[in-house]
């Protein structure tokens, strides 16, 4: 599929899209304290994504169960929210959601601290979010797609963590998943030129040790192989003709 070069009609749907799924992760942010399961999170998650006008994107996506992708501590993405998995004091947690607003999608992740968070792992989460910020300086139209990725690699080689492979971000609007891939490693050609009106979901996944992951019996979550916390933070974003503009941030005031 080609890459979408998405009108100005389009963009504002784009914007009031990701408008709409910031919400649902600023109302989302609050409820994650010590003893909330992982269902409950999702349960929340859906409602506010249908209150808000939208139909959640991630729901049965190729059969995947749920409206939110809860994953803990080593789980790199996609974890199932379930009601006996329950957030304690120390865990990070990753919060991915979509929504659908008049056929445009929008696409974003956070991870939170649930209570006290030892500060390797706190570093861990800070980090793989300015990953993205480094990233995102080099989305302007006339430079390459992988000049995000390596910009990505470049600031996260330094702390020794290992980038995850398997998994990139992508271009984004009608579909969830439209061209290009967008990889959060080095890549050895420049890919490519970045035009005004392309939308993109840059989505950095962070290690604290190893890059290897595996994918557990439910076919779905993603886990560290080694079992060291993973980071994930994720926005949709607007290529102009000068800064992008990040489309699922900025509207409300929170980590
Ligand atoms: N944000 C993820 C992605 O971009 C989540 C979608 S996977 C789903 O691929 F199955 F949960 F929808
Ligand atoms: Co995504």
């Amino acid at each position: 599929m080609a890459v979408t070069i998405k009108s100005d009609r389009e963009i504002e749907l784009m914007r009031e899209s990701c408008k709409r799924l910031e919400y649902v992760h600023y109302e989302l942010s609050k409820v994650i304290k010590p003893g909330i399961s992982t269902m409950e999170i999702n349960q929340i998650g859906d409602k506010l994504i249908r209150e808000q006008g939208g139909i959640p994107n991630f729901l049965n996506y190729n059969g995947y169960p749920a409206s939110i992708c809860t994953s803990v501590n080593d789980e790199v993405v996609h974890g199932i929210p379930h009601k006996n998995r329950i957030l304690q004091d120390g865990d990070i947690i990753s919060l991915d959601a979509g929504l659908i607003y008049k056929g445009y999608h929008s696409d974003a992740a956070r991870t939170h601290f649930v209570g006290n968070v030892s500060e390797e792992v706190k570093l861990l989460v800070e980090r793989t979010k300015q990953s993205f910020f480094e990233g995102i300086k080099q989305a302007v139209a006339g430079n390459h797609l992988y000049d995000i990725s390596n910009a990505i690699d470049d600031y996260i080689s330094q702390f020794g963590y290992g980038i995850v492979e398997e998994l990139v971000g992508h271009g984004i609007g009608t579909s969830l998943h439209e061209d290009p891939q967008i990889p959060n490693f080095r890549q050895h050609r420049r890919g490519l030129k970045l035009r005004p009106g392309m939308t993109l979901a840059v989505e950095p996944m962070i290690n604290l040790g190893r890059c290897d992951v595996e994918w557990l019996d439910d076919d779905w979550t993603v886990v560290a192989e080694d079992g060291l916390p993973s980071a994930h933070y994720e926005n949709t974003i607007l290529i102009t003709d000068g800064e992008p503009e990040i489309l699922t941030l900025g509207h409300y005031e929170f980590e």
